[in-house]
């Protein structure tokens, strides 16, 4: 079967052309001069329309076990909002419950996700328990295609872990050439901060915000820089949200030492006004690290431009408001941590394009090239060129939408953005050469999306 996307402007990190696209099964043939004629099967009009490669989140909790409950979408209902929103690859973190295997937590989400997925995936693995065999076992997860590893400095008692096995976790990742990801934020001098809170009788959701300050994710953030300079590791700052972190990021890039970051749209477009909306409204926007006074917003916006942030991520960590978000009423620290946003990303970050904080080349790089670099997929994903993956996304700048609950496709009660209006719209999607969203809706099927064994970040020197 062969597909011609006609009349479009394909984007690339590297620049725009009009070209035609021509997709033979699952890879892309050619990339045609519009003057060209040529057969094919199926014809897809994108005149006015960007030709971008499929957005890969890098950054999602499908079905993950987490404060009590599990976040809301299943690796079906998830994929499926995410190729509606333009993304045809995710990857998704592995949670390794302490005293279990890092291999059966592999295994474990194997049996999430296999067969299940409406797009192309991969996992980080979180790692809770540091010692000789997890570390042993760091090794095969590299071999099993899965060379990112996730450690926390928050969440003493769930998966916090010392200086000292963040130390051993990044010596390990050095002798293998993996990654660690860290969810930077002091959560020793956090939990202290929650308890006072709590004592005196401060339980509503803007607690969380306030009980987290962003110089406690700077310091975190700090330190484990100076751990990573240490060891010799590369590192990967998640869901970083605060300008003081942003800084030591900035700082530590321009001595040259491996250290990259992600934001999130959440960073970029919410902030701590919205975890202070009254009558428990504010839980919708609790997460870790948690929404930001509004400056720090430009500071970001900065940090995309600049590089100091490479990726955008969505942390899509969904928590249905009416029976899960609940659970912490009366007591902040209860709420589960997480919000969803994995179908709106590629949208929300146009709005950067449209408002001009990042150039349409740029949109792509973060929302795509970048991520397919940082985490071994490129040149297979990530672009718009001869033999890549048909992963493909036909974009229409021009429409206006609104989001809302009412039409997203994320398994979830609420939008953390309902009511926003939006500039440009995903039109047609495909996903390794299939047509899986068009005009008349979602045309994929679960159990299309193959497991993606990763090779090693590409930004390494
Ligand atoms: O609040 C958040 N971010 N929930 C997801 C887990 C994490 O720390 O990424
Ligand atoms: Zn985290
Ligand atoms: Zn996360
Ligand atoms: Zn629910």
């Amino acid at each position: 079967m062969s597909l011609l996307i006609k009349g479009g402007t394909v984007v690339n990190a590297t620049g725009a052309v009009r070209a035609d696209v021509l997709v033979e099964g699952e890879t892309i043939a050619a990339l045609l001069s519009p003057t060209f004629t040529v057969h094919a099967d199926e014809v897809v009009d994108a005149t006015g329309r960007y030709v971008i490669p499929g957005g890969i989140d890098a950054h999602t909790h499908m079905e993950m076990p987490f404060g009590g409950t599990s976040s809301a979408d299943t690796f079906e209902t998830g994929t499926i909002a995410a190729a509606w929103g333009g993304t045809t690859t995710i990857i998704d973190f592995a949670v390794q419950a302490k005293g279990t295997s890092l291999l059966s937590t592999l295994d474990k989400w194997h049996r999430k996700a296999d067969g299940n997925c409406a797009v192309d995936y991969g996992f980080h693995m979180i790692v809770s328990d540091v010692d000789d065999t997890s570390l042993k076992e760091m090794e095969s997860c590299v071999d099993a295609g899965v060379n990112t590893f996730k450690m926390f400095m928050a969440y003493p008692g769930v998966f916090y872990a010392t200086d000292g096995e963040i130390l051993r976790a990044m010596q390990k990742a050095r002798e293998t050439g993996s990654t660690i990801m860290m969810h930077a934020e002091n959560g020793i001098a956090i939990d202290q901060l929650v308890a006072q809170a709590l004592a005196q009788g401060r339980t509503d959701p803007v607690e969380h915000g306030l009980t987290r300050p962003p110089e406690l994710e700077g310091e975190a953030t700090s330190r484990a820089i100076t751990l990573a300079k240490v060891t010799g590791a590369p590192l990967y700052i998640v869901h970083l949200s605060a300008a003081q972190a942003l800084d030591a990021v900035t700082k530590a890039r321009d001595t040259g030492q491996n250290v990259f970051a992600e934001t999130c749209p959440q960073y970029l477009y919410l902030s701590l006004e919205d975890l202070a909306k009254p009558g428990f409204e504010g839980s919708k926007y609790v997460a870790s690290p948690p929404l930001r006074p509004k400056e720090h917003q430009s500071e970001l916006w900065r940090g995309l431009r600049t590089n100091d942030l490479s990726v955008v991520s969505t942390d899509h960590c969904p928590f249905c408001f009416k029976d899960q978000k609940e659970l912490g009423r009366g007591d902040f620290s209860k709420i589960p941590n997480g919000m969803p946003g994995v179908e709106h990303r590629i949208d929300l970050l146009h709005q950067g394009v449209v408002a001009g904080e990042i150039s349409l080349e740029r949109w792509v790089e973060i929302c795509s090239t970048t991520p397919a670099r940082m985490f071994g997929l490129h040149p297979r994903k990530g672009v718009v060129a001869p033999g890549a993956d048909a992963d493909l996304v036909v974009y229409d700048p021009a429409a206006r939408q609104v989001i809302s609950a009412e039409t997203h496709h994320m398994n979830v009660d609420y939008s953390a953005y309902e009511g926003m209006e939006i500039t440009g719209k995903v039109e047609t999607v495909l996903s390794r050469g299939r047509v899986v969203v068009d005009g008349s809706g979602f045309r994929g099927s679960t159990g299309h999306g193959r497991f993606l064994s990763r090779e090693l970040n590409q930004y390494l020197v």
